[in-house]
């Protein structure tokens, strides 16, 4: 009778696996904050991609790892960069089987570690950094990508990548906004995984955890500027801001159940304190409760071959 009266559904292809590939890596090599998550090498990310598909996940979001960091993040527009390279090696591999997305934002490429280019007094240029996302959208869509995720929170951004998209002919590319990112402590093993190299913080960018109604400014700025799907991160934090958003959007919903979640859960799996799979697909069913549409989760492959 449960099952028959369950409220909340909680399926494979409404998850979406982030994945890490690391330039010039010779093995996979482990994160330590985040343990069972790696930083592929091409053909382990090949290997373990198709794995997940076959699991049934809705998508794949590929971040890049360049061995080579500068002011302008150069990596990430160079055709030959980490990121452009695995979207391409993906897209051969997988052709349209699932949704491929690509991180679209400077952090990982920088030398500062900002997710924009710096203007004289160390500050994100918000205007110079857009043109940047242009160039970097076009080499993403070229190298395959079916959906692009700015998550660098610049003002203007999903306007300024969806009209490159469209005067290049890229017009069935889509774009998935991070739109409400919120300037979260629970990023913090995400920055271990990308080997990121900032000082400081990202508070001119990403928004104060207090706010909630800014989000649903930020959700409207962006539908205005084109985006197909919007997403809040983190996810259990702001489980209030996921269900304010899937009542206000008229596109889909994201949450990104992100990488300070996903360690504290295996930190206490590890401890004995919780049990693993009850605990995670608890988790995962209340960010679905919330409202998200889709989830992107560390968790996602083996959630899905659970749900199977
Ligand atoms: C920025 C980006 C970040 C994450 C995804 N995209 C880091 C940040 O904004 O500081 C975090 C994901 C996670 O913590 O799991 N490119």
């Amino acid at each position: 009778m449960r099952r028959l009266v369950s409220e909340t559904t909680l399926r494979p292809r409404q998850l979406i696996l982030p994945m890490f590939v690391a330039e010039g890596a010779d093995a996979p090599r482990p994160i330590a904050s985040m343990p069972g998550v790696v930083q592929h090498t091409r053909d382990s990310l090949r290997k373990a991609a198709v794995e997940a598909v076959r699991a049934g996940v809705g998508g794949l979001m590929i971040f890049g790892i360049p061995e080579h960091h500068d002011a302008v993040g150069s990596g990430a527009t160079d055709e030959n960069g980490i990121l452009n390279v695995a979207l391409r090696d993906l897209k051969a591999e997988l052709g349209d089987d699932t949704v491929l997305m690509a991180d679209t934002c400077l952090d990982e490429f920088t030398d500062h570690g900002h997710c924009g280019v710096l203007d004289a007094n160390g500050a994100v240029d918000n205007d110079a950094t857009l043109e940047r996302y242009a160039e970097m959208a076009l080499a993403q869509a070229q190298a395959g990508a079916h959906l692009l995720g700015p998550s660098g929170m610049m003002d203007g951004q999903v306007g300024v990548i969806r009209r490159a998209l469209d005067d290049a002919g890229f017009t069935d590319t889509g774009i998935l906004a991070y739109s409400a990112k919120y300037s979260s402590a629970f990023f913090g093993p995400f920055r271990e995984a990308v080997n990121s190299q900032l000082k400081g913080d990202r508070k001119t960018y990403q928004q104060d955890p207090g706010n909630a109604r800014e989000a649903l400014r930020e959700i409207e700025l962006d539908v205005a500027e084109g985006a197909d799907m919007v997403m809040v991160k983190p996810a259990l934090a702001y489980l209030d801001v996921v269900r304010a958003a899937a009542e206000a959007s008229p596109v889909p919903v994201a949450a990104y159940n992100i990488s300070g979640e996903y360690a504290m859960v295996e930190a206490a799996v590890a401890n004995g304190w919780l049990n693993r799979q009850a605990t995670v697909l608890e988790v995962l069913t209340s960010i679905r409760r919330a409202g998200a549409d889709m989830i992107l989760t560390y968790w996602a492959a083996e959630a899905a071959h659970w749900l199977d």
